[in-house]
């Protein structure tokens, strides 16, 4: 009887965690500080290197700080971020503190909305892992605080980390693909 009960405050624990870890919506200042926004001036500069060392789940935000009459935020498919075509975006954002919602899995792909940015490097993709996904690996290893957040990786330090080391590399070779 008292093993059952512990069974039971057991199951109750790890489902209290992980509806703590997914209740718990984060915002993520894009590239982790101000006017990161712009074009990038080396490939370590690239915002796709900051967003392969975050972790984002369904309920996030993206929050974009640039100076809106210089630059704008454009959601686009991803064929149109892979050519820097605005012409059809999903969305369309200018006013300098941009907040979107990651409300799906999935990749999003951003550009940017000024001539010749998005050519030279001014883009983000940000890959969303799905709920089952999110529970099976990382469910229970603590989220990278996005305040936190300010330079390269760290070395992996956990298994959570080696495995987010893994999809790392397959994202970069992802991105090398396109
Ligand atoms: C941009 O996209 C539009 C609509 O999808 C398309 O008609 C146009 O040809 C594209 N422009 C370039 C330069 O690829």
């Amino acid at each position: 009887m008292a093993g059952s009960a512990r069974d039971l405050v057991s199951s109750l624990l790890v489902f209290l965690m992980m509806i703590i870890s997914f209740s718990e919506a984060r915002e993520f200042l894009v590239g982790g500080k101000t006017n990161a926004w712009k074009t990038p001036s080396s490939e370590y500069e690239s915002l796709n290197l900051w967003a392969q060392n975050s972790r984002f789940l369904i309920g996030d935000s993206l929050v974009w700080n640039y100076d809106g009459n210089k630059d704008s935020v454009v959601e686009v498919r991803k064929r149109d971020y892979i050519t820097c075509n605005t012409s059809s975006p999903i969305a369309e954002h200018k006013d300098g503190n941009t907040k979107v919602k990651l409300d799906r899995s999935g990749p999003f792909y951003f550009i940017s909305g000024e001539e010749g940015h998005c050519e030279k490097g001014q883009k983000l993709i940000v890959v969303v892992m799905s709920a089952k996904h999110a529970t099976r690996h990382f469910g229970i290893a603590p989220a990278p605080s996005p305040v936190d957040f300010q330079g390269p990786a760290v070395a992996p330090t956990s298994a959570a980390a080696v495995l987010h080391g893994g999809l790392m590399v397959a994202l970069a070779g992802f991105v090398l693909l396109i």
